[in-house]
């Protein structure tokens, strides 16, 4: 009996930490943190951002512009600080599902 009760809890608690990774939203993510410079759709916003709709960037060659930086101009010179690489993961497969 108290196996079996530690064996649910165990499995709730992995469960959890599964939902938890999955759960990053790309576009939420890409909404609040780059909609403002890239535009709602990555059409891009004059003297802001470029357009990131169809870009020839791969989606980890996006990633990398957020979890290592390396672009041009900031704000992509540096790391992006308030991304984890999964949610650098998450907003760079949304940026390719931009048309
Ligand atoms: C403060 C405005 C700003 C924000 C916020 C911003 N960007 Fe950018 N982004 C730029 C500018 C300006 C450039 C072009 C200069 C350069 O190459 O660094 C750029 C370039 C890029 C490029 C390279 C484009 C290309 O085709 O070479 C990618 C990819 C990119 N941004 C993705 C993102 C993502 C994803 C986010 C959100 C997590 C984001 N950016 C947030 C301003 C911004």
């Amino acid at each position: 009996m108290r196996l079996r009760i530690a064996t649910v809890a165990l499995a709730t608690i992995t469960t959890m930490a599964w939902m938890q990774a999955a759960a990053e939203d790309g576009g939420a993510l890409y909404k609040t943190k780059c909609a403002m410079c890239h535009g709602d759709q990555g059409q891009g916003k004059p003297s802001m951002g470029p357009k990131l709709a169809g870009t020839a960037k791969s989606v980890a060659e996006v990633a990398s512009v957020l979890t290592k930086g390396g672009e041009a101009k900031v704000p992509h010179i540096k790391p992006n600080s308030t991304l984890t690489p999964a949610q650098a993961a998450a907003v760079a497969a949304y940026v390719k599902t931009l048309k």
